[in-house]
Parts: C-alpha cells; sequence; structure tokens
C-alpha cells in the first residue's frame, strides 16, 4: 500500500471513493489498522475515556495525546496519523501553535481541532506554519458542559450556519472536515459544499470518510454507545478480521446503515 498522504484523502474524494479512519492509541494496534489497510489513524482525546477511565474528555493532556503519538507512530506503515488538540490547548495562538508543534514532533501529519467559525485564524497560522489541520465540527465532546451533553447537532436553522462554518474553515486553510453527530442530509450537504475531504461520525453514509472509536466497533466499551456505533467483532472471528471488515463495510458504503444515522 502507497503511504496515505493529505493528498490521498483529496484524490479519493475527487474520484468519488471512501476511506475509513479509526482511532487508534498504541503501537500493537496501529500494526494491525495498517494492515486492514485503514488509510487514517486517529490519536483521538476518547483515550480520556477509553483507556484512562474519565467520564469525559476534558481531563486529557497535550502530553497524554504526544505519548500516544509516538506509540502510534512506531507501529505505522503508511497510514496517515491524526492527533487530537485536547480541551484549552488552543488556548491562545502561541499555545496552539506550541501544542500543536508538539504533536507533530510525536509523530502526527496533521491536528484535529473541535469548534466552530472561530476557529479560522489558527487554522490560518498553523497551515501558514506546515501543519495540515482537521477542524471537528458538529456535536464537539470538549463543549459537553456548554452543549447540556451529548446531543445531535445542525438541526434546523442551525445545519445552514454548519454549511457555512465549514466553508469558511476550508478557506482559512483546513485540510480536512469532521462532522460528529449530525443529520444524513447536512452531513451529504456539507460534503458537496467544500472541496477538502469529509470524515463522518453519526453524520450519514454520504461522507468522503468515516471514523469509529476503536473500542466501540470491537465492542468492549464500558457503558452506552451512542446509537452511530456498530459492533464489528459480533460478525468476525478475531480482531484483524473486524478491522478488515470495518474499512471494507465503509469502502463499499454499506457502514453506516440506516440504523447507525440521525434524521
Ligand atoms: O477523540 C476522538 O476519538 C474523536 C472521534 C470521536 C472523532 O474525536
Amino acid at each position: 500500500m502507497n503511504t496515505v498522504t493529505i493528498n490521498t484523502l483529496r484524490e479519493l474524494k475527487e474520484a468519488g471513493k471512501k476511506f475509513s479512519v479509526l482511532t487508534c492509541y498504541d503501537s500493537t494496534f496501529s500494526t494491525r489498522i495498517n494492515e486492514a489497510g485503514i488509510e487514517v489513524m486517529l490519536v483521538g482525546d476518547s483515550l480520556g475515556m477509553v483507556l484512562q477511565g474519565h467520564d469525559s474528555t476534558l481531563p486529557v493532556t497535550v502530553a497524554d495525546i504526544a505519548y500516544h503519538t509516538q506509540a502510534v507512530k512506531r507501529g505505522n506503515q503508511h497510514a496517515l496519523i491524526m492527533a487530537d488538540l485536547p480541551f484549552m490547548s488552543d488556548a491562545n495562538l502561541a499555545t496552539l501553535l506550541e501544542n500543536s508543534a508538539q504533536l507533530m514532533r510525536a509523530g502526527a501529519h496533521l491536528v484535529k481541532i473541535e469548534g466552530g467559525a472561530w476557529l479560522a485564524e489558527g487554522i490560518t497560522k498553523l497551515t501558514q506554519r506546515g501543519i495540515p489541520v482537521c477542524a471537528h465540527l458538529g456535536l464537539t465532546p470538549q463543549m459537553v458542559n456548554q452543549m447540556g451533553g451529548y446531543k445531535v447537532q445542525g438541526r434546523g436553522d442551525a445545519g445552514q450556519a454548519l454549511i457555512e462554518t465549514a466553508l469558511a474553515l476550508e478557506a482559512a486553510g483546513a485540510s480536512v472536515i469532521l462532522l460528529e453527530c449530525v443529520p444524513s442530509d447536512l452531513g451529504e450537504a456539507v460534503t458537496q459544499a467544500v472541496k477538502c475531504p469529509v470524515i463522518g461520525i453519526g453524520a450519514g453514509p454520504k461522507t468522503d470518510g468515516q471514523v469509529l472509536v476503536l473500542h466501540d466497533m470491537l465492542g468492549i466499551t464500558v457503558g452506552k454507545t451512542a446509537k452511530f456505533v456498530k459492533n464489528f467483532m459480533l460478525e468476525a472471528d478475531s480482531i484483524p478480521a473486524a478491522l478488515a471488515a470495518y474499512h471494507q463495510q465503509v469502502k463499499s458504503g454499506t457502514f453506516p446503515a440506516k440504523e447507525h444515522c440521525f434524521k
């Protein structure tokens, strides 16, 4: 397999082909995820919940993400590594630049940042310095307290606002948009509106890529999982087989199915 870059994702979008993304936090899974052909690994701040046992992603630090990014890099052969900027790691421009540089030094190829239209200035500064950015919109778990829970976003008038935000952040330099927990129609509209690749999680079947949290798709998450989650171990006899099935079902467009989507 060729090394995946942000250009690969753009080319796949232009060719109308899907790509798969999975969270990853260690070297062994990094190698197995590579073997399954999954194009992008996300060192997500979800590690605060699935590895550290917190009830939100807020306690995660830049040092935590850097540590796990280094481990993922060691097991990586050809996938693109995206690292999450955790809660308040973008408190001001200087902090944002330094924290992003730390994640790139740890082995990330791009950083992901949660927020809205106000991210534009930071995204421009990062891309000017050679750090590609994925803008995470819709349900942004770092805002759980402000949002009053993990709820579907972008319904009604908020949908048009979200499309405009995605366009503004692409214009500011975002290389990738990630959409979490929005109605499928909105997932499709954003994907058509922007030229850059759009990754969805609970954003319907029409986004260019799909992402899931590793522990969710292996069926080992403790507690309740979201509607958009599918346990791929139910149809597989091994972890490598489940990873391969996830990749194949995203590529073929059979995942997500109707029951994983929001109206
Ligand atoms: O931290 C994470 O794993 C994420 C995904 C849920 C998209 O941001």
